[in-house]
């Protein structure tokens, strides 16, 4: 049998009598540790007030041509860039995109050449704003708000 250490009996001691002298927040933070404040402080930096979220770089939607998300929001996302003037330090346009095409639900592709949005099944064609130009789709594609934090790219979980 072993015999309580002085250190343990102040443990004993201050555990009899927590209840009744912690606040609310100090239970809590007894209760469920500091690992739930850190992934509370993990998340902050990444999803704003307004729902945008960080979803990369603009050096990474440069060396990749594109950035997709299956699972963004209620539907896939897709961010491209759009052409832009040679010699241009201008950011040009992007373009944050359901890829979700409205005829069979085909995942839509960027192609620089015809600067479209190309469906691969049945080759209907959008603008860099998403509206359809051409083919069996009936509906444009749906955007969402995105906006440029310094070399970051945040895009908002709704549509515009
Ligand atoms: S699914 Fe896109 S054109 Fe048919």
């Amino acid at each position: 049998m072993t015999h309580p250490t002085p250190h343990s009996r102040k443990l004993l001691k201050l555990g009899r009598s927590e209840p009744s002298l912690m606040s609310g927040r100090r239970a809590f933070l007894r209760r469920f540790g500091t690992g739930w404040l850190l992934v509370l402080m993990g998340g902050c930096g990444k999803t704003s007030s307004a729902g945008f979220q960080n979803i990369g770089s603009l050096k990474l939607l440069e060396e990749e041509g594109k950035i997709f998300s299956e699972h963004f929001s209620s539907e896939p996302l897709l961010v491209i860039r759009g052409p832009k003037k040679k010699n241009s330090s201008e950011i040009g346009v992007l373009s944050a995109v359901s890829p979700t095409c409205s005829h069979q639900k085909c995942l839509v592709n960027w192609d620089n050449v015809q600067e479209s949005f190309i469906c691969p099944c049945h080759q209907s064609r959008f603008d860099i704003t998403g509206k359809h130009l051409q083919g069996p789709a009936t509906e444009n594609l749906k955007t969402y708000p995105i906006e440029v934090r310094g070399d970051d790219i945040w895009v908002a979980g709704r549509f515009q």
